[in-house]
């Protein structure tokens, strides 16, 4: 059986099956809810962490979410469970990956660890399983060059919350092959996403256009044009944003953000992903957001954040 015939093989078996098993690398905001996702559409999901506290942390989100699902009447207190069942933690990654068929990591946004993380990856998985990246913007190509599979290494890049929002970015690395493409392609669908497949530069085709809106907003507020609520009032009510580019910005993360220009601005050469001198001075005084309790906004009471003190 050629490549190819073995990986519409494998796509059918899954499909048929549920019998795709997954691994998770990273416990956080993106990993919970990738993991939820999958394992609430039935698959098998090890979930990996450094420290077993955010895992703990993770576990405790993934139930949080479900309950808001069940009380909404989405799923019932079985699905609940079983989606719960589906999904175990780990902290020593062999025992993790070593039997799985696909590996999505979503660990911190930071290049060295995402290629030392993919090169253990390639040690201890099947020279068969698929290797997805969600990351937001670092090169996929780069990231395969860290493996002996670069056919096999693909983004697959979730938005944030990921079990909320529709889309999953499918980008294809400069090598990955059109089989894995497709078989991603189709997983995604099973995950009840919109796959939209993109090629592999600088922001793909999200962060290319989100994060120069939000580096935009941030200048506006900067220059003193408006201030916090003005700005994201007049995109919510405007232009019909579900959060303004300042409260999507915190939701983010700031550091996020900052990372996502530098590799814009980097990766095409151009000043015009410069970020924001403001924003750099957030992230570097530790205003990072909701996950630091303060951005452009305060989230002292997380249900009701205010415009932070700085800019009120
Ligand atoms: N898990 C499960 N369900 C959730 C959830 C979660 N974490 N968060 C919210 N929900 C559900 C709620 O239950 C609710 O469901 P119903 O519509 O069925 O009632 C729905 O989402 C809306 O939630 P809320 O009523 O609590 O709040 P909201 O109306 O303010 O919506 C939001 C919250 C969905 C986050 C909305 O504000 C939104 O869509 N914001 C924009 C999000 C966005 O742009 N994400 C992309 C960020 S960019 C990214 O992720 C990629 C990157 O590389 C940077």
């Amino acid at each position: 059986m050629d490549h190819k015939e073995y990986f519409l093989t494998c796509h059918l078996y899954f499909r048929a099956m549920k019998s795709l098993k997954v691994a998770i690398i990273g416990a956080g905001q993106m990993g919970n809810g990738i993991a939820h996702v999958f394992a609430q559409c039935g698959y098998d999901v090890n979930l990996v962490d450094v420290a077993e506290a955010g895992l703990q942390k993770a576990i405790q989100t993934i139930h949080k979410n479900l309950d808001r699902q069940v009380s909404k009447g989405q799923i019932d207190e079985a699905a609940k469970q079983s989606t719960l069942e589906r999904i175990k933690t780990f902290t020593d990654m062999h025992a993790a990956v070593s039997d799985r068929d696909l590996v999505v990591e979503a660990a911190t946004e930071k290049i060295d660890l995402k290629l030392d993380i993919f090169k253990k990856l390639d040690e201890h998985t099947s020279s068969e399983c698929i290797l997805a990246t969600n990351t937001s913007s670092i090169s996929i190509t780069r990231i395969a060059a860290a493996t002996r599979r670069p056919e096999k290494v693909i983004g697959m890049h979730f938005m944030n919350p990921v079990p909320v929002m529709k889309l999953v970015e499918i980008i294809n690395g400069y090598s990955t092959s059109a089989e894995v493409s497709k078989m991603v392609k189709e997983l995604s669908i099973d995950l009840g996403k919109v796959p939209v497949v993109v090629n592999d530069y600088p922001g793909f085709v999200a962060n290319k256009i989100l994060m120069p809106m939000i580096n935009e907003a941030i200048t506006t507020l900067h220059e003193g044009t408006a201030g916090v609520e003005e700005i994201d009032t007049v995109m919510k009510l405007g232009m019909a944003h579900p959060m303004g580019p300042l409260r999507l910005a915190d939701f983010i993360g700031l550091d996020t953000c900052l990372s996502i220009l530098r590799v814009l601005q980097e990766g095409y050469g151009l000043d015009k992903y410069a970020p924001c001198p403001l924003l750099v001075n957030m992230v570097t005084a530790g205003k990072l957001g909701d996950k630091s309790g303060e951005g452009f906004y305060n989230y002292a009471d997380p249900k009701n954040p205010r415009v932070a003190k700085a800019f009120s």
